[in-house]
């Protein structure tokens, strides 16, 4: 697909920009954001191994913070207390201080103007592509099917009885034309993708019980954030995830947490009920969903349209649409990685590039529009969040004026300058580095190594920042040179 150009911005004056809808106040449930503006949840790679946050997480938020956005969100921050390489955990009381930490750098760096919500994540597991030989020899649970299925495509009955790793050894050899005779889909799925978990494995005790176990971890989490003293969590209901799993028109569950349409909002529902009691109702409670799955079989806007005012009926201060990002069609990792849930189409949706189909600008406003709409026609003022390739003024004030969203998400944009919005305010729009939305940042996301800019991780000046592991690229944004020092 060819590249579709950045279309040229025109910057607003101070003053327009102080005029703005972008630019004007919005209560958000409990609290109060001093602008429409939003950074939406960005995993960098930078906590430690176990979870905590480090003063990497400090510096990459409280660069965030400089731009002073009326919202930032925090990456996915895992509910459970088990290790999950260097994500951000709250699945336990010594994640707190850490936290906190985060919380007092944003307050300092934004002169308290920016709101801070934590994202709040479950996934199941999955693993890695494996080896071959070892699928056969170590993972496969091999079935009396196996053995009558391999008798018939050999024409060999001695595979009935024969020893297990002799079976197991014959598999291995097996060519793929006949493979595909023996192996169930799900096997060769786990063979050529690596075994991943679902919500419809209920022949597994742990995912049987995820409608009771999950409400309380995410109760938990939500308590824990509010003591850390964040303004609010977001949860995680979107893109590859468990949440999103169940709202997933995939998920066919038959034990009343799937298959129909209250089904599949059952648990979401009752998560949020569950955050509610535990947090009370000053404190703002809202989540981040899918206005379109973007895969075969999967929920589209029509779902979204419909779980919108069930969120809001439910209490969420505000929901913030994001799209696609799934598994189910991902591109088949290497042997010895995992899949990536943003490598195939779906991905694309999720963090649109140059080049996708009229690109990535304002792709996702009519989508919004459409949940807004549904949104309002059943009474709920519940603001929406809106994102996908929002990199200038204008597009982002129609959004506000046209109706498409109530607060406008800018992810990558604010990755390349985290200044973007203060210099927009101020009337320093010539001084945007725009994003190329060409991706160099998620394939670092990809690799689980520390996320930067292509537009400014090699810039010589200020030398003493951090550098990323291989010492080669900065980890911070240079400072905005021209900023006025106060205001
Ligand atoms: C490096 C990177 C990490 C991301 N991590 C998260 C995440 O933790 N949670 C989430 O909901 N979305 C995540 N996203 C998706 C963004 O929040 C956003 O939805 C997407 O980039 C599209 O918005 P944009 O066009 O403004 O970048 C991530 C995106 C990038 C580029
Ligand atoms: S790396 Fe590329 S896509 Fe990512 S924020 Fe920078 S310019 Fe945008």
């Amino acid at each position: 697909m060819a590249r579709v150009p950045i279309p040229p911005a025109r910057w607003p004056t101070r003053a327009e920009a102080e005029q703005s809808r972008l630019f004007s106040p919005l209560p958000v449930g409990a609290t109060r954001l001093r602008t429409r503006t939003w950074v939406p949840a960005m995993v960098p790679w930078r906590a430690s191994e176990d979870g905590h946050v480090t003063e990497a997480v400090l510096d990459w938020y409280g660069r965030f913070a400089d731009g002073r956005p009326g919202a930032l969100v925090v990456e996915a921050t895992g509910i459970r207390d088990v290790p999950s390489g260097p994500l951000l955990r709250v699945g336990d009381a010594r994640f707190v201080p850490g936290l906190r930490r985060l919380v007092e750098r944003v307050r300092a760096r934004s002169h308290g103007e920016t709101r801070l919500f934590l994202q709040v994540i479950d996934f199941l597991s999955i693993r890695r592509r494996p080896e071959p030989q070892k699928f056969f020899e170590r993972f496969l649970a091999l079935r009396s099917e196996h053995r009558t299925r391999l008798a018939e495509v050999t024409g060999e009955q001695r595979w009935l009885e024969e020893r297990e790793e002799l079976v197991r050894a014959r598999l291995v050899e097996l060519p793929r034309a006949v493979l595909v005779e023996v192996l169930s889909p799900r096997e060769l799925e786990d063979l050529d993708f690596g075994h991943r978990q679902r919500v419809t494995d209920l022949h597994e005790e742990e995912i049987r019980a995820l409608p009771a176990t999950l409400p309380p971890l995410f109760a938990a989490a939500a308590s824990r954030a509010r003591e850390a003293g964040f303004d609010g969590v977001e949860l995680h209901y979107a893109h590859a995830y468990t949440m999103a799993s169940f709202l997933s028109r995939t998920n066919t569950r038959p034990d009343g947490y799937g298959a129909s349409l209250e089904g599949r909002l059952r648990l979401p529902l009752e998560v949020l009920a569950a955050v509610r009691a535990a947090v009370g109702s000053d404190w703002t409670v809202g989540l981040r969903y899918l206005s379109d799955e973007g895969i075969a079989g999967g929920s589209t806007l029509e779902d979204a349209c419909v779980f919108a005012p069930r969120f809001a009926a439910a209490g969420a201060d505000f929901l913030s649409l994001s799209r696609g990002g799934k598994f189910d069609d991902a591109k088949q990792p290497k042997v010895g990685e995992a899949a990536y849930p943003y490598t195939g189409p779906s991905g694309l949706d999720c963090m649109p590039t140059v080049h996708v189909e009229g690109g990535p600008f304002g792709r996702n406003l009519a989508h919004a529009r459409a949940v807004r709409s549904a949104l309002r026609t059943a009474g709920h003022t519940t603001p929406l969040v809106a994102c996908g390739g929002i990199n200038d003024f204008e597009l982002a004030e129609e959004a506000l004026a046209s109706g498409a969203c109530d607060l406008v998400g800018a992810a990558r944009q604010s990755l390349a300058d985290p200044d973007w919005w203060r210099k927009l305010e101020l009337g320093h729009g010539g001084e945007i580095r725009r994003c190329l939305f060409t991706n160099y940042c998620e394939a670092l996301d990809q690799k689980h190594v520390e996320v930067t800019c292509q537009l400014w991780d090699r810039d010589p000046s200020t030398a003493a920042d951090p550098r990323s592991r291989d010492g080669k690229r900065r980890l911070l944004a240079p400072p905005w040179e021209t900023a006025p020092a106060k205001g």
